[in-house]
């Protein structure tokens, strides 16, 4: 298993394209949907430090519990400098950076808790991302995930799968992924999987890193 540079530079293009369009196009769905589960994933967060992988425009600034210490990645500058603008306008301090979620550069056990919202759809090998989640987080740490994936049905899925091409060319994300297989993949060991939508698209996945 190795990283793709080549889909890795289209990714981070990709969302470099699209990071000034990004919050207004999801403004119906955040407002209806994500704004009531991003609470419920921040409130279970434990620090004292915090990961965020995938921070984008910075959408889960405003859950941030309070006393921790977040430091926050993201693979595209465009995202990442909505992301600056909008921790100065809230006046929090994050430690943001450019970094790929395939290659953390972070020593091992460093995190308290890992979360990723909307993030595994995207990144080109999730399951290498996923295992550089595990290695960062301590042993005694949580991994949280909010993402959308394959549908549970087969024949929605099929649809999926046939769809899918268009829409990773058009707005970034895969909505295909077998995400809940790939975090066992990855080697974590997954504490609990709740279903947000139906078909089980959205899901709430809580892990914990693997023995490392
Ligand atoms: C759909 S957006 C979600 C943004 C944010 N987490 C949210 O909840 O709104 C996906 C984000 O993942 C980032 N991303 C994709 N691949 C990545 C990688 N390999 N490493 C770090 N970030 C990545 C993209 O740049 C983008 O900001």
């Amino acid at each position: 298993m190795s990283i793709d540079p080549e889909l890795t530079a289209k990714t981070r293009n990709r969302y470099n394209r699209i990071a000034g369009l990004y919050d207004i196009s999801e403004a119906p769905i955040e407002r209806l949907l994500y704004a009531p589960w991003r609470k419920r994933l921040w409130a279970g967060v434990k620090g004292p430090e915090v990961l965020e992988i995938g921070v984008g425009t910075g959408k889960n600034m405003r859950y941030y519990p309070d006393g921790v210490n977040v430091t926050a990645i993201d693979l595209s500058e465009g995202m990442l400098s909505r992301a600056r603008r909008l921790a100065k306008t809230l006046g929090l301090d994050v430690d943001l950076r450019q970094m790929d979620a395939q290659k953390l550069d972070f020593p091992a056990d460093s995190f308290d808790t890992v979360v990723a919202t909307f993030v595994f759809c995207s990144v080109p090998d999730p399951v290498i991302g996923l295992k550089e989640l595990g290695r960062v987080c301590k042993p005694d740490g949580e991994i949280r995930l909010i993402e959308h994936m394959r549908a549970r049905s087969e024949a929605l899925g099929v649809l999926m799968d046939a769809a899918n091409p268009l829409v990773v060319r058009t707005m970034g994300p895969n909505i295909n992924r077998r995400t809940v297989e790939n975090v066992t993949k990855a080697g974590l060991e997954i504490e609990r999987v709740e279903d947000l939508s139906v078909q089980g698209i959205f899901k709430l996945i809580i892990a914990k890193p693997a023995d490392h």
